[in-house]
């Protein structure tokens, strides 16, 4: 095997990682393709997740450090959560998708006082973007919130620094995926799946040269449920995205360990606030709730273009 060759003591040197090229095998063998069709329906199902009005749309911005004027392309937009509060904020945006039915949704939300500020295209990371007029400098700040899906990182740092006149933002997942519920995986004793983005978005930036500042953006979140029923339901799926997930005797004790989690940490009284203010969810649709809060961290990277 290659990698036997390179053990520790010797003077042989490993090559050098290709981050890019890494993230490329990693994306296509090991995730489902991004296609508008795939984003079209997850749209159509949850499209307020990436809409405006979370903190995570604040706290992003707040990062971002824009100065008074400057303007933005949002790329891999969504429903808007970052392009209607920056422009609320006084910002040009041109906000760019390739699922027209995330920019269809972005466009619903626009106000009489954003409208003006804010441009949509549709526009995929592969897409030429001199055709269409997305050439160097064409905006003074670049985002990329959550939303680098292709197999081709090399194009999307380039495209994005490329287009930025002053910097890029962007965030990526920082290891464990925020599908598992990483507390509640800790106390069942079972291993949170992770991936490498960011560790492979930052080796391609050093590679490039740049000097890539990094902070993170914490979303905790109150998990809330119809019923008792209802959260064990939702938690037993859970177990599978665990890596390596427990099977036989041992899937039974761990669902009987859920049940007394619960038992201990789903609460039926005084909900800390009515509303969830990300989920929207009520205490009155959803009077059950987790007192652990389900974190997630997502990385904050930002880097000056130098242009
Ligand atoms: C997780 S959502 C993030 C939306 C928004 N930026 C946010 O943070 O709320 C990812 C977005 O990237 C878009 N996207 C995914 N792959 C893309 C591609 N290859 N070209 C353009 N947009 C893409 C999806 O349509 C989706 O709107």
């Amino acid at each position: 095997m290659e990698a036997a060759r390179f053990s520790i003591g010797t003077k042989e040197k490993p090559p050098m990682i290709d981050f890019e090229q890494e993230w490329r095998r990693q994306m296509i063998n090991e995730r489902p393709p991004s296609t508008p069709e795939r984003w079209n329906a997850r749209a159509r199902k949850d499209a307020s997740s990436f809409g405006p009005g979370t903190s995570y749309s604040d706290a992003f911005l707040d990062r971002a450090q824009l100065l008074a004027g400057e303007t933005i392309l949002d790329m891999g937009c969504g429903a808007g959560s970052l392009a209607i509060p920056a422009a609320e904020r006084g910002h040009r945006v041109l906000a760019c998708d390739f699922s027209e039915v995330m920019l269809e949704h972005l466009e619903q939300q626009l106000s009489e006082g954003t409208r003006p500020l804010v441009a949509t295209h549709r526009l995929a990371w592969e897409d030429d973007w001199d055709a269409v007029g997305i050439g160097p400098n064409a905006v003074d700040v670049a985002f990329s919130s959550r939303s680098i899906a292709t197999p081709d990182l090399a194009g999307a740092l380039t495209k994005l620094t490329r287009v930025a006149r002053r910097k890029v933002c962007l965030t990526i997942s920082p290891g464990p995926l925020p599908r598992a519920f990483s507390a509640l995986f800790l106390d069942l004793g079972l291993e949170v799946p992770r991936n490498q983005d960011a560790a492979l978005v930052l080796g391609a930036l050093l590679a490039r040269g740049q000097k890539p500042s990094v902070g993170y953006i914490e979303s905790p979140r109150i998990e809330r449920f119809a019923s008792f029923d209802e959260a064990v339901e939702t938690y037993r799926a859970m177990i599978d995205m665990a890596v390596d997930p427990p099977v036989g005797e041992d899937r039974k004790r761990v669902e009987r360990e859920l049940v007394r989690w619960l038992e201990s940490h789903l609460m039926h009284e005084g909900a800390p606030a009515d509303e969830d203010p990300d989920t929207k969810a009520t205490a009155k649709e959803r009077p059950y709730w987790v007192d652990v809060p389900r974190s997630f961290d997502w990385m904050f990277i930002s880097w000056e273009t130098g242009n």
